[in-house]
């Protein structure tokens, strides 16, 4: 795909460095346009390098070519990022003064995404607001900017997304205009397939045939030093009967599979991770072409602050090591946020392990979770050290993000794996009924 990567200038601009490399690491042709500011930032010596083509901001560079109008015409996606305050002003009342915002007025249906990042009060300024507001009526993706600690001392909403969510985002948005039309879009909106094959209907036999499915399955492990980790007692037993259930219903299969005791599926795409942090990265990639995500995984909450490169040794002369942890970010609801960001159609299902406690039981529990995460389908189980991890059986009540009835499944894994891809089909033949 031809890509125009427009950069504004922030400090963040050293962090596209990376989502340059994430876009031509996935081949695409990549044409890098700064802008004046941007340079002082990075040079353009490394946007050459990064991207293999000549890098310009000025119209009256290449002007035999005329470069905005050819640029604006071969695009088929625009993404910009960051997005200063300035940038956002200049695109949404339509100015022309640099060679990235003639572009974007060359740029006719090509989908736009737009990363900001600024301090704080520039963000939340009512004019910034409004230059928002106005460029998403035209049709713009602008994303939300993270929150967290910004160039100075201040903190809070206006970080760039990380380059690997934006990459996600962009992918999303490249597929789903590429989508058919006539279809309900937009956060909040109803998930629905988005290729050919799942545009004429899902059959009975086959419902998910023309659609991609990304299974997480297995325990994540959190290295302590090269011989130690930290892990669960997830046998990825599930996920796995998912993937095989996902696969017989039609679907392409992609499995994220960190430790698991029992071999992948025949038929599968397999990916394997080991730690939280590698998962979070493989999911954000699958998902951007995936119309439904399942995270099986047991995915650990933290992760070691200090990873030694050598064993660490037992000494009498110093005392007893500690473990510090840190967190690890939650990938499921950054799965949600990105979708719903990228206004793309997925399905987006979690699995919640709970065991109940004096504070409240596992529905409460999961309920909760379910608002937490904003997940589509929550898929609850009761486990307990002699409940469900390793064991061939399990028993689960499926919620939903919309409200319907809690629908319990048990038996073998592989039967609760075949509810959980019925209820899946259902879900999306709610919003594309079969012919
Ligand atoms: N999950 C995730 N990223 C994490 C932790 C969990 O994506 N860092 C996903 C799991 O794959 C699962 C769902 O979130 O689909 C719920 O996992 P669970 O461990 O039950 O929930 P937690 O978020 O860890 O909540 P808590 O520890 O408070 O129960």
């Amino acid at each position: 795909m031809r890509i125009v990567l427009g950069v504004g200038g922030g400090i963040a601009a050293y962090k596209v460095a990376s989502l340059l490399r994430l876009f031509t690491e996935a081949g695409h042709d990549v044409t890098v346009i700064p802008t004046e500011a941007a340079t002082r930032f990075v040079g353009v010596a490394t946007w050459e390098a990064l991207s293999g083509h000549p890098v310009s901001n000025s119209v009256f560079d290449a002007v035999d070519t005329v470069n905005h109008v050819r640029l604006g015409h071969q695009a088929e996606l625009i993404v910009v990022a960051p997005a200063t305050a300035d940038l956002l002003a200049r695109a949404a009342t339509g100015q022309a003064d640099d060679l990235l915002t003639n572009t974007l007025l060359m740029a006719g249906d090509c989908p736009v995404l737009m990363a900001p990042a600024m301090h704080t009060e520039m963000w939340q300024h009512p004019a910034t607001q409004a230059n928002v507001e106005s460029l998403r009526s035209r049709g713009v993706t602008v994303l939300e900017p993270a929150s967290g600690r910004l160039t100075g001392a201040d903190s809070g909403p206006g970080r760039l997304p990380e380059p690997e969510a934006i990459f996600t985002a962009a992918m999303a948005l490249a597929g789903a205009s590429a989508a058919p039309a006539g279809r309900p879009a937009g956060p909040g909106s109803q998930p629905r397939p988005n290729t050919e094959d799942a545009a004429a209907g899902p059959s009975a036999a086959r419902p998910l045939a023309g659609l991609t499915v990304t299974v997480s399955a297995g325990g994540t492990r959190e290295p302590l030093d090269p011989v130690r980790f930290l892990g669960n007692r997830s046998s990825g037993k599930q996920g796995a009967a998912l993937a095989a259930a996902a696969r017989d219903a039609g679907a392409r299969v992609r499995l994220l599979a960190a430790h698991m005791e029992v071999p992948a599926p025949d038929g599968v795409e397999l990916i394997q991770v080991e730690t939280a942090l590698e998962l979070r990265k493989a999911a954000l990639h699958a998902a951007a072409d995936s119309d439904v995500v399942i995270m099986a995984a047991a995915v650990a909450d933290f992760r070691p602050a200090d990873v030694s490169d050598t064993k660490i040794k037992k000494r009498d002369d110093v005392a007893d090591p500690v473990i510090s942890l840190v967190r690890n970010p939650d990938i499921l609801r950054e799965l949600v946020e990105v979708r719903d960001a990228a206004a793309r159609n997925q399905l987006i299902v979690g699995f919640a392990a709970e065991t109940g406690d004096a504070g409240g039981d596992v529905l409460e529990y999961a309920r909760a979770k379910l608002r937490r995460k904003a997940c589509d389908l929550l898929v609850v189980n009761q486990v307990g050290r002699d409940k469900v991890f390793g064991e061939d059986t399990n028993s689960v009540v499926i919620l939903s993000r919309a409200g319907a009835e809690p629908q319990e499944a048990s038996g073998s894994k592989s039967d609760v794996a075949a509810a959980v891809i019925d209820r899946i089909s259902a879900e999306l033949a709610r919003v594309v009924p079969p012919v």
